[in-house]
């Protein structure tokens, strides 16, 4: 199997390398290309995979293709590849908002695979959601499967109205979790604990807390309720939380990047 990626931006890189790490893929089976020079000229340095800047000397060669350009990019790159794909590649997207039915008929091709990742995918801790048009077989897509999950997991949606709901949770959250940190680093700053030291209390309390809740079959509300005695310090965070319905604001912003992303996809 060779395996193309279109866009070595943050998204398109982060998933070559998960792949170059992995087992699936030697050098010589793994390309990448790019149409900034000054990109290329950072490429160059890399040893993982092969460096392409002709699209004719790589996309005919691919079995399966990447897309990571940004989504506005799109209908250029579409125009520019269109010549040169054959009805057996698969194409897996990483552009938001970009539906099925614009890569099929943007390129001419029937075997398209539409992803959402997040961006812990970066440190190999990402959570890939995906979904595919009726062509792509069972044996392909678990191929696919492997390759997404080279950046950490990855599951399988019903379709595509689920892609844009995974934007609410696992795309866009990452800004929530960091939301979160943010306000309990300034409460520790106010406090009067050091830069230094607020880092650490908050970033070992997010990282021992889903430590706890994954070695675990415990739902987050047994574990609050074990942190929290009645009377104690916790209740009266969580309380004031409750107070100020806190929960319910979180699953509004949830839902505000769901309809965002609805939107996205119809603008394009
Ligand atoms: N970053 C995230 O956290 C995240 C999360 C979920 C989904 N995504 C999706 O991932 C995709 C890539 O995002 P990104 O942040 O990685 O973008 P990026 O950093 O801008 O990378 C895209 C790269 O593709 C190049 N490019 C543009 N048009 C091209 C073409 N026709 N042929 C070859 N290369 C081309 C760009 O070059 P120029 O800079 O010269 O244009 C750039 O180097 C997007 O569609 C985005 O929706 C990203």
């Amino acid at each position: 199997m060779k395996v193309l990626v279109i866009g070595a931006g943050n998204m398109g890189l982060t998933y070559a390398e998960g792949m170059a790490k992995s087992s699936m893929l030697n050098r010589r089976n793994l390309m990448i290309f790019d149409k900034s020079a000054e990109v290329l000229t950072t490429l160059s340095s890399i040893d993982h995979f092969d460096v392409f800047d002709k699209i004719e000397d790589c996309l005919p060669e691919a079995d399966v293709v990447f897309l990571a350009v940004k989504p506005y990019h799109c209908d250029d790159l579409f125009s520019e590849i269109k010549p040169l794909v054959n009805q057996e590649q698969i194409f897996v997207s990483l552009m938001a908002g970009i539906t099925i039915n614009k890569i099929q008929h943007g390129l001419g091709v029937k075997k398209v695979v539409r992803s959402m990742p997040n961006l812990p995918a970066q440190v190999g801790k990402g959570v890939t959601s995906y979904t595919a048009s009726e062509e792509v077989s069972r044996v392909e897509l678990l191929m696919v499967r492997n390759l997404l999950d080279t950046t950490g997991e990855s599951i399988k949606v019903k379709n595509e109205n689920f892609i844009d709901a995974s934007t609410g949770i696992s795309g866009s959250g990452p800004a929530y979790v960091f939301y979160f940190m943010q306000s309990m680093l300034e409460a520790a700053l106010k406090m009067g604990f050091s830069q230094h030291d607020s880092k650490v209390l908050v970033s070992q309390t997010f990282e021992g807390a889903v430590e706890l809740f994954n070695q675990s079959d415990l739902s987050p509300n047994t574990w609050m309720e074990r942190v929290a005695s009645k009377g104690g310090t916790t209740r009266a965070a969580l309380d004031s939380m409750e107070d100020n319905n806190v929960k319910e604001l979180i699953k509004d912003a949830a839902y505000a990047a769901f309809d965002r992303a609805v939107e996205l996809g119809k603008e394009e």
